[in-house]
């Protein structure tokens, strides 16, 4: 498994290219088929940042879902590094607003579940474990039961879980949904910070257009029914990004302005459809 053996110190980009071609996709709902995604196109570089924002139901799970391996598309392929996606890759780790973790197992047995699970041995399991609770800066509290952390801090060691498996391509749904706003501002620091060491390719869900702004090297606006991309917008903020540049760049608010009223304009088609 070349991916484990990997030294996580090196400064190498290490994420794979995400390709979605010609993807049409329904759901059987009740009696009548949903289109949760038609002729979605989709071609993301090794190791880019995307964000994907669009109207609840507009088919941005399934596109993670898809790369993921948990959805097959009905027509059209989905390919990492080139290959077509056919079962869940193990290059690539979801990353969820519900952190998923296990409330039996300590910090540290958390952030080793995902190397278990692929067969590490324990020594070196315990040496990756330390050096990701180092990372998220809870080397303290290692044997701590995860009931006892704030929400912040488990969001942390979801975090510390997903990257200690040296994904080259990470899902992320509304990570930091479920945070409050001064804790999610953190977070996102934080995973940019971890994020810049290795540089996987990650697929960002957000309903946040700041947040998708803030983060990534582009922007991509979904509409629904059927979902398919409308906007690409690619985001020159230098990095490393900071909050500051909420306030302060002038970039920033082109962007934002720019994006917002595409995103007005699409929910509101959303709801009328659905009314219809
Ligand atoms: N397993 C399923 N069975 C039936 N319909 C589904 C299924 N999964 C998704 N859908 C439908 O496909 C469409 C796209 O769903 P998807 O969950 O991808 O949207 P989304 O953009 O992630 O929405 P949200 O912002 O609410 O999370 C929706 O109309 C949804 O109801
Ligand atoms: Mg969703």
């Amino acid at each position: 498994m070349a991916t484990l053996t990997k030294s996580v110190e090196n400064n190498t980009d290490t994420g794979l290219s995400v390709e979605f071609e010609n993807i049409h996709h329904s759901f059987i709902h009740g009696d009548r088929p949903v289109r949760a995604l038609e002729n979605f196109n989709l071609s993301v570089p090794p190791s880019e940042f995307v964000s994907i924002v669009g109207p609840s139901g507009c088919g941005k799970t399934t596109a993670l879902s898809m790369t993921g391996g948990l959805v097959r598309p009905r027509t059209g392929a989905v390919r990492l590094d080139g290959a077509e996606i056919t079962s869940v890759p193990e290059d690539v780790t979801f990353l969820f607003a519900r952190d998923a973790l296990l409330p039996w197992r300590n910090v540290r047995a958390n952030v080793e579940l995902g190397l278990e699970v692929r067969g590490m041995g324990r020594a070196e399991r315990r040496k990756r474990s330390d050096e990701w609770l180092h990372r998220v800066r809870l080397e303290e509290f290692a044997d701590s039961d995860i009931t006892h952390l704030s929400q912040g801090m488990r969001q942390r060691v979801a975090i510390a879980r997903t990257l200690a498996q040296s994904p080259r391509v990470v899902l992320m749904d509304e990570p930091f949904a479920a945070l409050d706003a001064q804790t999610r501002a953190i977070q996102q620091e934080e995973f940019l910070r971890l994020w810049e060491a290795e540089r996987p390719t990650v697929l960002f869900v957000t309903h946040d257009l700041e947040e998708a702004i803030l983060l990534s090297d582009r922007v991509l606006l979904m509409a629904s029914r059927p979902g398919r991309v409308v906007a690409d917008i690619r985001i020159e903020l230098e990095r490393p990004r900071t909050q500051e540049m909420r306030i302060s760049s002038d970039l920033f608010h082109g962007y934002y302005h720019q994006l917002s009223g595409l995103l007005k304009d699409a929910v509101r088609a959303a709801e009328e459809e659905r009314a219809r």
